[in-house]
């Protein structure tokens, strides 16, 4: 590992670094716009030059000119100064530079708060403007590029983050720059559109206000937000994402970076999964029967109820749903070995109309498949031996079709752990309402056997709780072992699976 210094600093960084990675490894900062680490090198912006006092240990005399630490990669030896007069001085000239044309439009651009022009400005720039406002060259404001993206051509500082992503990543290749000198303006190739599964990636790695989400703009200051990180539910690749949210409203989904798992990007589904969320049917409130009705209750006394309907059964089936994180898969086979064996079924759909890309997209929709086979649970559409009773867990098997409506009216009882009201919900005897997984902790195992885990993002509606808080406390109502926190549970699992196989060899669990 070459050994570096930078800013005085001395450390050793792997060899291929570049200086902005080794600056952030010193706890550095080398600003920088055009550069992202998911994409290739374009050097264009210039604004992270750096001064090297000494190239290598055998070629120790410092370069002439300032270079760009995006392109030049650690040496053995190598002397760095990235803060010292001459830098800033070129810094704060290439802000100038880029700001020249650059419309007075903070006040109202959607990019306000995490706008990398406005905070560079504010870091290293503070520069008194020698250019009047009338001079400003103007282009299109407001012009949509795709069904999810608006452009801004004047706030574009032409890095060609964006350029590069739809060349580089998704090989689409619907935006170019054209026209010269300062009337150079992103645009169009060919009068496309930017409407490709991955294309709101672009919005997130555009440093400045040109390019914004149309479902997102205008609807929160950023600063406003509060975050949480999660795990995309749209398919079995488990995408890590961080939710923006609001006063317990979620405004918005962006990638997390994870190397081993979706890099730094997410499809477009995955950013809208969060719109079920406020969906008409969720369930605010565990409901019990009484004198045929469903009657409103309290989270705990519903777990009471279903725990006395339960505790004559002698064997016990679940039907699972494949967004049913570990823990409450584990709870639920918990009551199933203490009331008696049954079957332990998934019914989601392994497959959809939507095939397997070579990116990220998952032809499974749902997170946790793996997880609960990984519990002991069996991919079927129906259960086939006859059981006294069923505990249904975020699944709708009556809306598949089949027998389920007879079998449900033939059991002892039912009892459905569920966020939403739906067909099977109205077979229910007991339902416990539970929060969707933006509204709760939990787990899921990835396609690739990778246990990930996930923060609430907001609170579960009016009484419901968290998923495995109710199938905890149905499970202490029934005499079983008592579990306090989801951290609990999963270290309980993870030593009990049935099948340790389908979970990474040394799980490494996401934070
Ligand atoms: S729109 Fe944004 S990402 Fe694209 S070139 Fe302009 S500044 Fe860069
Ligand atoms: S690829 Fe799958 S997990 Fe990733 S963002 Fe899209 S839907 Fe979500
Ligand atoms: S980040 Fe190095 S030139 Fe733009």
């Amino acid at each position: 590992m070459p050994k570096v210094t930078i800013n005085g600093r001395e450390l050793d960084v792997p060899a291929g670094t570049n200086l902005i990675t080794a600056a952030e490894m010193a706890d550095q900062e080398i600003p920088h716009y055009c550069y992202h680490p998911g994409l290739s090198v374009a050097g264009n912006c210039r604004m992270c030059l750096v001064e090297i006092k000494a190239l290598s240990d055998k070629q120790n005399n410092p370069l002439p000119k300032l270079q760009i630490g995006c392109n030049t990669l650690v040496q053995e030896g190598m002397v760095v100064e990235s803060d010292n007069p001459r830098v800033k001085e070129a810094r704060r000239s290439v802000l100038e530079f880029l700001l020249i044309n650059h419309p007075i439009d903070c006040p109202i651009c959607d990019q306000a708060g995490e706008c990398k022009l406005q905070e560079y400005y504010m870091d290293y720039g503070r520069y008194e403007s020698r250019f009047s406002l009338g001079d400003k060259v103007h282009k299109h404001k407001v012009e949509p590029v795709g069904p999810s993206i608006m452009l801004d051509q004047e706030r574009c500082i032409l890095c060609t983050r964006c350029v590069r992503f739809l060349d580089e990543v998704t090989e689409t290749h619907e935006l170019t720059i054209t026209e010269r000198g300062d009337h150079s303006e992103l645009t169009l190739a060919g009068g496309a559109s930017v409407d490709n599964p991955y294309a709101a990636n672009i919005v997130d790695i555009c440093p400045v206000g040109a390019l914004t989400n149309r479902d997102f703009r205008f609807q929160a200051r950023v600063w406003y937000l509060d975050s949480a990180d999660s795990i995309c539910t749209g398919c079995a690749t488990g995408c890590n994402i961080e939710v923006s949210s609001r006063r317990g409203s979620i405004y918005r989904l962006k990638p997390r970076a994870n190397l081993d798992v979706n890099g730094f990007w997410m499809c477009d589904h995955g950013r809208t999964t969060h719109e079920s969320n406020n969906a008409e049917n969720r369930l605010q409130t565990s409901l019990v029967r009484e004198g045929g009705q469903f009657v409103d209750v309290a989270a705990s006394a519903a777990a009471r109820r279903a725990a006395f309907g339960l505790k004559t059964v002698t064997s016990l089936g679940i039907v699972a749903g494949a967004g049913a994180t570990l823990e409450e898969g584990f709870l639920a086979a918990k009551i199933q070995d203490l009331l008696g064996a049954g079957p332990r079924i998934v019914t989601s759909p392994a497959t959809s109309d939507v095939p397997d890309d070579k990116m990220l997209i998952s032809t499974d929709r749902f997170p946790n498949r793996r997880g609960l086979k990984a519990l002991g649970y069996e991919e079927a559409t129906s259960i086939d031996k006859p059981v006294d009773a069923l505990l249904v867990l975020r699944a709708d098997p009556v809306a598949a079709g089949g027998a389920w409506v007879e079998q449900l009216e033939s059991l002892r009882a039912t009892v459905v752990v569920s966020d939403r009201a739906d067909e099977t919900t109205g077979f229910a005897d007991q339902v416990l309402a539970i929060g969707s997984h933006f509204e709760c902790e939990g787990t899921f195992v990835n396609r690739d056997g990778r246990v990930q885990k996930f923060d609430a993002a907001v609170a579960p509606p009016a009484t419901a709780v968290a998923g495995w808080q109710a199938l905890a406390d149905l499970l202490a109502a029934l005499g079983g072992p008592a579990y306090d926190s989801q951290e609990s549970i999963l270290a309980s699992l993870l030593d009990d699976l049935r099948d340790p196989s389908l979970v990474s060899a040394s799980p490494s669990v996401a934070d």
